[in-house]
């Protein structure tokens, strides 16, 4: 049987950004990019008479990477209809399931140039970021396709439904697809809102997925923004969701299925990952030089838009002075630009409306007497929507507020005296996705990660970047109701039935 867990499990490999005929291959897409349309499979592109919406790369303002057609609410209905009368995918065997995604996956590392190009105009990721995330999207289709092919029998595994697959704009490909491939390996007909920052690559995405023999009726597409997630979420005949952004459209999502029963006679259940307010402790035992290259990769990596992302450095006052000197000197040598240009860092943020939240955050702080410190930017940030590597000193961390979702740190001191208050200070904002620890005294690491309430626990190195099947990822409390995506409990939440004595 396929290997999920033991040594033959492999990873996709991603491409080699250091091996000079990729980099010309890879310019050489780049430099004939494509125009991109995307419209609702239940209306497509071809045959709709609407205008698109106009989609921008984050990082040049000027260029126009393709337009989305978004869905109507005819389409919502027309897509709800369709995948609560087409019974197909749930009769096919396990092998039967297994084998198209698997296929999606060859596919997508078959496409890997284009696929990298779209993630970085259209998301604005550097390409060291852009190939994570190709990664993550093949593993996921692989690891789903094998462990139902290990594990289950449909005899007795008996799908939801109908799941809608609601995802965010900064894993638009691997998010995306790591909803659907979950909820298809187990059953289910998927209708996939991607968000509306990213709908191309979503689209190309499922572009392949049928190509490679998901049939149009169990995997739907209809892009737009919040409000048809809403719609979707709120139409009886859905018997799940799947949904990853941030707490507060959990808790909209949750509100509204409160008191709901599917199809199958069960409350219908929402899979929610979300924000986080991610802290890591570095006391005065730490190795500085790999304390700061690991805040460096958590805290700015994809300019900080990740949900696993560092927002907290809680320093030991011993250690304070010399780590910081040494973390503003490492934030100096970031390049932060176009990130079609290989020695790019840090690429934009997504929008004008994410950037202004951002400077909002960093003004409201300014004004509040906090110390800041931040990098230059060079003059051609102003193209796109740039913010420079931003440090802030508080106070306490409840002072932050809410997740700040961008390339911004924040820095509270602490006495040696305070480590059991300064984690506790880190629960109390309910939150619970990632945390990191640098020390190099066991007891203290002992102590802060039996203390923390966290879904994903970092010791001694960055807090991003999880593997499917090595590390799964996900949140407590407000970051997420689990289960941990790319580990072994995904797919018993996608199902109405599975054996007392499942593997699963
Ligand atoms: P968001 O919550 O604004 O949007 C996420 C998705 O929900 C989008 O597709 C959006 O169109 C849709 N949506 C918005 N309002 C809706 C509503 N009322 N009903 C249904 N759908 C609705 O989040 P975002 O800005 O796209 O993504 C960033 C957030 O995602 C951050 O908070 C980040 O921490 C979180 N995130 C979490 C994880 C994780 O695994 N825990 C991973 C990535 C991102
Ligand atoms: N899985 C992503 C990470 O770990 C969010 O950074």
């Amino acid at each position: 049987p396929p290997q999920l867990f033991g040594p033959e499990r492999r990873n996709a490999l991603g491409i080699d950004l250091t091996d000079e005929p990729t980099i010309r291959a890879l310019s050489a897409t780049l430099s004939t990019p494509r125009h991109y349309r995307a419209a609702p499979t239940v209306t497509p592109a071809a045959t709709s008479p609407r205008r698109g919406r106009v989609v921008h790369n984050p990082a040049i303002g000027e260029d126009h990477i393709g337009e989305v057609i978004d869905a109507t609410p005819a389409d919502i209905l027309a897509a709800l209809d369709r995948a609560a009368t087409s019974p197909i995918w749930a009769g096919r065997t396990p092998d039967e399931r297994a084998t198209p995604l698997e296929r999606a996956a060859d596919l997508l590392e078959g496409a890997d140039y284009e696929l990298l190009g779209l993630i970085v105009r259209e998301a604005g990721k550097s390409f060291p970021n852009a190939i994570a995330e190709l990664r993550e999207a093949v593993d996921f289709l692989r690891f789903y396709a094998a462990q139902i092919r290990a594990t289950f029998d449909n005899a007795t595994h008996t799908p939801l439904g109908t799941i809608v697959c609601i995802s965010p704009w900064n894993f638009p490909l691997a998010i995306f697809i790591g909803q659907i491939a979950a909820a298809l390996a187990a059953g289910n007909n998927v209708i996939a809102k991607p968000a509306e920052e990213t709908p191309l690559i979503a689209a190309r995405a499922v572009e392949l997925l049928h190509e490679a023999g998901i049939p149009p009726d169990a995997l739907q597409f209809l892009p737009g923004d919040g409000t048809v997630g809403a719609a979707l979420v709120e139409d009886p005949r859905v018997d799940g969701v799947m949904f990853t952004g941030s707490s507060a459209v959990a808790k909209l999502i949750s509100r509204q299925l409160f008191g709901r029963i599917g199809r199958n006679g069960q409350p219908v259940p929402l899979v929610a990952e979300t924000g986080g307010q991610n802290a890591m402790i570095v006391d005065s035992s730490a190795l500085p030089e790999q304390a700061v290259a690991d805040i460096i990769a958590s805290a700015f990596d994809s300019a900080g838009q990740r949900c696993s992302a560092l927002r907290v450095l809680l320093v030991q006052e011993e250690c304070a002075d010399r780590l910081l000197t040494m973390l503003c000197g490492a934030m100096r040598e970031l390049r932060v630009g176009n990130p079609a240009l290989l020695e790019t860092d840090i690429g934009p943020v997504i929008s004008a409306e994410a950037q202004a939240r951002i400077d909002d955050h960093i003004d409201r702080m300014r004004r509040a007497g906090r110390k800041i410190w931040h990098t230059e930017l060079s003059p051609d940030c102003v193209r796109g929507h740039f913010i420079a590597p931003t440090l802030i000193e508080i106070g306490r961390v409840a002072d932050i507020g809410g997740e700040v979702f961008g390339p911004v740190l924040h820095v509270r001191r602490f006495a040696r005296s305070e480590l059991d208050g300064v984690v506790d200070a880190v629960n109390a904002t309910g939150y619970g996705l990632t945390f990191g620890v640098h020390s190099r005294v066991r007891s203290t690491i002992e102590r802060v990660c039996s203390r923390i309430n966290a879904g994903n626990l970092y010791v001694n190195r960055n807090m991003i970047g999880a593997v499917v099947g090595s590390q799964p990822f996900g949140g407590n409390g407000l970051s997420g109701t689990g289960p941990k995506a790319g580990g072994p409990l995904t797919l018993r939440r996608l199902l109405s039935a599975c054996p007392a004595y499942s593997p699963l």
